[in-house]
Formats: structure tokens, sequence, C-alpha cells
């Protein structure tokens, strides 16, 4: 069997994710990147992963930065992922192209206004994997809101459904 890339899109496609934007501070100024390819790792210590292309600008700056913000997005926030998908942007557009403003937490990383959550990670380790590295980082703090989530689903944005009763 020789599997291709398309069909192992289409199968990982049908693995219902939520959005993140990762952001980190460069010289003052906001970067950030849309992932989906995030997971929970360990509980003890608190760590989570994130998986980002070599080719990403981003590969680059978590290695040189090892501090970064997990910002999970809201339902209404598909602009933003959009946004940061984009192979050209620049900071100053963001706000007005995309709705996206920022704070920053006591270490200087930028948290995304009106996120689902936020979570302040360090990095911990990483692994090389393919053309992706694997990013491991500890997890400081965490801010978490009501609202609902932005879902990505066989390619497309998509909401939460209805709650299947037990
Ligand atoms: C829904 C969605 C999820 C994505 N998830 C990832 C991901 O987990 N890892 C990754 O490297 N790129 C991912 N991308 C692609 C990057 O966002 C895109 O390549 C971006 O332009 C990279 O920005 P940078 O070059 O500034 O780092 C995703 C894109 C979309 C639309």
């Amino acid at each position: 069997m020789s599997l291709t890339t398309a069909e192992f899109r289409k199968a990982m496609g049908s693995f219902a994710t939520g959005v993140t934007i990762i952001t980190l501070d460069l010289d003052g100024e906001v970067h950030g990147m849309t992932a989906n390819a995030f997971a929970s790792v360990s509980l003890d210590p608190l760590l989570v992963l994130v998986c980002v292309d070599h080719k990403a600008r981003t590969h680059a700056h978590l290695q040189a930065k090892k501090r970064f913000g997990i910002n999970v997005l809201r339902a209404d926030q598909r602009g933003i992922s959009e946004y940061y998908a984009r192979t050209v942007r620049t900071h100053d557009d963001a706000e007005h192209e995309a709705g996206a403003r920022f704070d920053r937490t006591k270490h200087g990383t930028p948290v995304l206004h009106g996120a689902l959550a936020y979570l302040e990670c360090r990095l911990h380790s990483s692994q090389e994997a393919g053309d992706h590295t694997i990013f491991i980082a500890e997890v400081e703090d965490v801010v978490v809101r009501d609202g609902e989530p932005l879902l990505f689903f066989q390619g497309r944005y998509q909401k939460v459904g209805e709650e299947i009763e037990g």
C-alpha cells in the first residue's frame, strides 16, 4: 500500500480539532501563527506540544525565543485564524484586517483578546519529526473564558453542534 499525502491529509482531517494562535514577542512586535497540531502531553509536569513546519518562520522564532503563548480561538475568531495562516501579513494590519488585538503577560508574551483560553508556555524540549519539529513546553499559567470554540474539520471551519445525550 502506497499512501499519498492527500489520503493522509483526508484521514487527519476527519479528526476534528480546535484552532490556536501561537504568539510570541519579536523585538516588541507580535508574531502569531495559526496551529491545530496542538495537544496536551503531561500533568506532572504540565506539558503541551505543538508541531511546527521547518519552513514556518515561527519555527526559528520558537527556537530563539523559548517562550510563547497558545491562544485557543473562539467560534467568532475565524478571521484571525485565516489571517495568521497567511504567508504575507504584518503585525500592523492584524487589528484592521482581522480584529486581532493583544495584551502582554508579565513575561511580555502577547495574549490575544477574546480567546477562549490562553496558555503561557516555556520551551521544555523539542524533537525533530520529519519536516516538522515537535515543540514541548511547560505551561506556567492559564486563562480560561466562557464561550464556544472554533473547530477545524475536513478542511473547514465549524462550530460545536448538539450535545449527544448519554
Ligand atoms: C487551521 C490551520 C491549522 C494549521 N496548523 C498548523 C500547525 O499545526 N503547524 C504548522 O506548522 N502550520 C500550521 N498551519 C499553517 C501555518 O499557519 C502557515 O503555514 C503560516 O503561514 C506559517 O506562518 P509563519 O511562516 O509566520 O510561521 C495551519 C493552518 C491552518 C489554516
